[in-house]
């Protein structure tokens, strides 16, 4: 299997490159528009072809690449069905499959970080976007993002998956690559609460800073913005 995992210092982005193998088809998740031809000269070199794109939220913090990479390689673009992107091709419910060559990802609605966030489940790893971090979880202060929500996607969903699932998030600014549902369960900070009122209790009372650029890149990645519009 190719399993590229790309960062984005900027934005602190994991983005995913995966396929089954050489000269077959591939996927991304979470991409950055800045690293559009990065991703290109990767699936390149690997004799990839593009044929799904997938954004696990609408990100607040950086404008994404997903339409760029459609326009470039005309792959299908992917969100949640509660997403508000214009340019998607499909929508996904919980608990569907998406298919390339020889791969199959289970969505799994985790709403809590926005209203539209999907984790998606391939067989011994789960790609999490910002609902589950490594040693944290994501805010739940903007786009219709709920605690209520969180702490029912975290404990009812995500802490039920087999304790050896790798989980790949979709940042991290302390320079880990990945955890396990198991370690998450364990040590994480936020995760050491028994009811959704304590977890409740900690998200609201984070008192975060607004990110930067969430009032370009939100806009941005609901029209779908290609390098044309930045450029
Ligand atoms: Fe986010």
């Amino acid at each position: 299997m190719i399993f590229e995992q790309l960062f984005d210092k900027k934005s602190s982005t994991y983005t995913y490159i995966i396929s089954s193998g050489k000269g077959r088809e591939a996927l991304i998740i979470d991409p950055v528009i800045e690293s559009t031809n990065k991703y290109i000269k990767i699936l390149k070199n690997l004799d990839l072809k593009l044929v799904k794109v997938i954004d696990t939220h609408i990100h607040a913090d950086h404008i994404s690449g997903l339409n760029e990479l459609s326009k470039r390689t005309k792959c299908s673009k992917i969100m949640g069905e509660q997403s508000s992107s214009e340019v998607l091709d499909i929508r996904v419910k919980d608990n569907e499959k998406i298919k390339i060559e020889n791969i199959e990802l289970i969505s799994m609605h985790t709403p809590g970080h926005t209203d539209c966030s999907y984790s998606f489940l391939m067989n011994d790893r789960v790609f999490t976007g910002d609902i589950l971090l490594i040693n944290s979880t994501g805010r739940t202060d903007f786009q219709n993002g709920s605690s209520h929500d969180a702490y029912h996607s975290l404990f009812k969903k995500l802490l039920k998956l087999p304790e050896k699932t790798l989980v790949y998030p979709a940042h991290d600014y302390n320079g880990k690559k990945y955890s396990t549902i198991e370690n998450e369960k364990n040590n994480n900070p936020r995760l050491q609460v028994k009811s959704a009122e304590e977890y409740a209790e900690i998200m609201d009372n984070l008192n975060l800073e607004f990110p930067e650029t969430m009032d370009i890149a939100i806009p941005a990645n609901i029209k779908g913005f290609t390098l044309d519009h930045i450029n």
